[in-house]
């Protein structure tokens, strides 16, 4: 099924733009990053996710995007996947890191497709 796919996966920063301007997201503060996952993520400079949404749909672009951002997400704050009931690429990626790390969290479902995790608030001694 994913091999439907090849070759019209690919989008410009001009059409990113034009949607956001479609939903009235104001364009300052928005910082489009053009480029393949393995070669854009390790040069991010976010220190902390409050929300991180992951469209990714496939395996490798999952995990790589868990890999580099998961740890980012503040304690309270959101991780969102897009596709986690559609692609099972999706749901490997996320079930990839979770038993690396040994995470216990729970996968809230949204639509039947999009789910969504909430990364435990800090505890205070
Ligand atoms: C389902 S689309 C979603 C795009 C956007 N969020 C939207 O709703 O229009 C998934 C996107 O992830 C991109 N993608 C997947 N793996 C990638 C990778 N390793 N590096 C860069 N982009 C990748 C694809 O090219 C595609 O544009």
């Amino acid at each position: 099924m994913a091999a439907e796919y090849t070759g019209l996966c690919c989008g410009s920063l001009d059409r990113v733009h034009e949607v956001l301007r479609l939903v009235g997201v104001p364009q300052e503060g928005v910082t489009a990053v053009r480029g393949w996952f393995k070669d854009t993520l390790p040069t991010l400079d976010i220190p902390r996710i409050a929300l991180l949404h992951i469209d990714a749909d496939w395996y490798d672009s999952v995990l790589l995007c868990l890999e580099h951002l998961f740890d980012r997400v503040v304690p309270g704050g959101f991780l969102v996947f897009d596709d986690y009931g559609y692609w099972e690429g999706c749901r490997m990626g996320w079930e990839e890191l979770r038993a690396r790390r040994g995470l216990n969290l729970e996968v809230i479902n949204i639509d039947g497709v999009g789910v969504y995790l909430q990364v435990p608030a800090a505890t205070v001694n």
